[in-house]
């Protein structure tokens, strides 16, 4: 069967704020630029980051990047790159000072300066305290980031398919990337977008567990894209659980509410972070923080009914406070937690919130294949995206600083790609497509099987047992096993009421044959590192094991085979921070 093509200069997939803030890099210079979205780009899920973006502008007390590389470097458990980590870094200050010239409202100081806050792992002078600097708006900075760049785009003309999905990379011999074939979601029409440049902007992968912070969007369709397509997924053992979900429902609760002052109360009443974390207690790296209260639960001080939560105090900063800088947060915890801050502590728990690993990508979004080997065509950015900066442990706040940075450097590369293309576009492959539509027609004819909601099911309670806070040896090699067969399981998925359900039933089917390929990668690269290093903890390995596992995990879909690289320690133009033990 024929598919219809639409040809652009580059295709960018995902509206959230990498994907927006490449395209505008890419419509600003007057490409023809396509994005696709599953969803209306305001609805991304960076419109859930609440408590910043990083960036030492030094508003409130002095700061510079060097102190910030420091931390990120710290934070990652020294898995991240350095030279990586010093881009970021520095140019976080101009990508931050460019986002309030498009008009971000930012909260203000008296001296309309950048309101700044202090945030898990961001320290003065190489970890001596706490730091002021998350540039906020109130707890809503990345509903105010999205709207921003959204209202940017529109104004640079940048052309938008909303509820569309990709669903495969279109690849020519070469392996140069040349499009993407994608599903019109209301029609059922497949259509390919064939590009010179194809920037992967797809964001998280949450929902491979059950509980999560992330949106159902979150499924991991870049990456599903890329393995399928033989590009290798990296560190994907590395997965973060943010201290403070909503027990019970898994929403953000912002670590703002900590850098504003509230802490985290076992059932005795008793603020443990000081035994975990005597210099920073409360506002230590989340990984740090995550296991120190599934610590406290195991042990039996959790609080409620079964011990099974821990509780966030903030009544003390006053309802003025609350109101002005966390009325989100309010909002949330009457919502789904029935109980109001102002008064009550908020019950939470550790809960799957971010992916520190992905496509393999160098600090300019270009794609790093098989031997590190650039994927010509093809860019990625934000949190599909491993540069590597996050390495074993993000920073909170960096996830919106890496978007706004990478989002922009990809932008930019692909511009300066594109100016040194004179020749015609390249021809599709005769075959493109085939194989996307191969796989809508298995869907589409399969008369009898399983539902995908009882595959997705059994593989979130799996990722959730076998690869969660804490890991042990026999129960990951278990994990293995039965990620491995629900894999299986998800080739004989079917579509029990196509007439009623069509495209719903469809892109749930769709998406979640993306999820596998994430949950398969995480579970074998999990099992496969014997050494404890940021978030992945496991109970045979304690320890860091930098001898043997500095190095990136670099998992192909062909066999679930593993590769691994070395960790770029050497900085753009500074002195490397030399790995040493991480107390916070
Ligand atoms: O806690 C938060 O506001 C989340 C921020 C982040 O993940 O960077």
């Amino acid at each position: 069967m024929a598919i219809a093509v639409r040809q652009f200069d580059a295709v960018v997939v995902g509206a959230g704020g990498s994907g927006l803030r490449a395209a505008l890099q890419l419509a600003e210079a007057n490409l023809k630029v396509a994005v696709l979205s599953k969803v209306f780009p305001t609805r991304s899920h960076t419109v859930a980051a609440q408590g910043g973006v990083s960036a030492s502008l030094g508003n409130e007390e002095p700061d510079n990047w060097h102190w910030h590389m420091y931390d990120t470097v710290k934070g990652s458990d020294y898995l991240g790159d350095q030279d990586a980590i010093e881009f970021m870094c520095r140019k976080a200050s101009e990508v931050v000072v460019e986002l309030e010239h498009y008009g971000m409202p930012f909260d203000r100081l008296d001296n309309g300066k950048i309101y700044q806050r202090p945030f898990g792992g961001h320290t003065s002078n190489y970890g001596e305290r706490a730091i002021k600097r998350a540039c906020a708006a109130a707890d809503r900075t990345g509903h105010a980031m999205l709207h921003t760049l959204y209202q940017r785009n529109v104004r640079a003309r940048t052309q938008f398919f909303v509820e569309w999905m990709a669903l495969d990379l279109v690849r020519d011999a070469e392996g140069r990337v040349l499009g993407v074939t994608a599903l019109e979601m209301e029609t059922g029409e497949v259509m390919i977008l064939k590009a010179r440049a194809t920037l992967f902007a797809t964001g998280g992968a949450g929902r491979i567990y059950s509980a999560s912070t992330n949106a159902f969007i979150n499924t991991g369709d870049g990456l599903g894209m890329a393995a399928r397509a033989g590009i290798p997924l990296e560190d994907m053992e590395f997965w973060q659980f943010h201290p403070t979900g909503v027990a019970g429902a898994g929403v953000l609760i912002t670590e703002g509410v900590r850098g504003e002052g509230g802490f985290l109360l076992n059932k005795n009443g008793e603020r443990f972070m000081e035994r975990y974390a005597p210099t920073v207690k409360d506002l230590a790296s989340r990984d740090v923080v995550a296991r120190a209260m599934a610590t406290e639960i195991k042990e039996g001080r959790g609080a409620g009914k079964d011990g099974e939560y821990i509780l966030l105090k903030l009544d003390h900063l006053g309802a003025d406070v609350i109101d002005k800088r966390l009325p989100g947060i309010r909002e949330i915890a009457i919502k789904f937690a029935n109980c109001d801050p102002v008064k009550d502590p908020i019950p939470v728990v550790p809960t799957c919130h971010y992916q520190m690993g992905g496509i393999p990508t160098n600090m300019h979004g270009q794609v790093l294949g098989s031997g590190d080997r650039i994927v010509p065509g093809f860019y990625a950015a934000g949190e599909c995206a491993c540069v590597s900066v996050h390495g074993a442990n993000r920073l909170g706040t960096n996830s919106l600083l890496d978007l706004l940075v990478f989002g922009k450097s990809a932008g930019e590369q692909v511009v300066k790609d594109l100016k040194g293309e004179t020749g015609a576009m390249p021809e599709l492959p005769k075959d493109a497509g085939d194989y996307t539509l191969s796989r809508l027609a298995r869907l589409d004819s399969a008369t009898s099987g399983e539902r995908v909601s009882d595959v997705g099911a059994e593989m979130r309670r799996v990722m959730q047992l076998h690869c969660g806070v804490f890991r042990f040896p026999d129960s990951l090699v278990e994990g293995v096993r039965k990620i491995k067969e629900v894999a299986e399981r998800t080739k004989s998925t079917f579509i029990k009421d196509k007439s009623k359900v069509f495209n719903t039933a469809r892109v749930e089917a769709l998406e979640h044959e993306n999820l596998i390929e994430v949950a398969l990668s995480t579970m074998v690269s999990a099992e496969a590192r014997k050494e404890s290093r940021g978030a992945h903890d496991r109970s045979d390995f304690p320890n860091r094991d930098d001898v043997n596992w500095m190095k990136h995990t670099m998992w192909f879909k062909d066999g679930n085979r593993l590769e691994y690289k070395p960790v770029q320690l050497k900085p753009l133009t500074v002195e490397m921070f030399e790995p040493k033990a991480r107390v916070y």
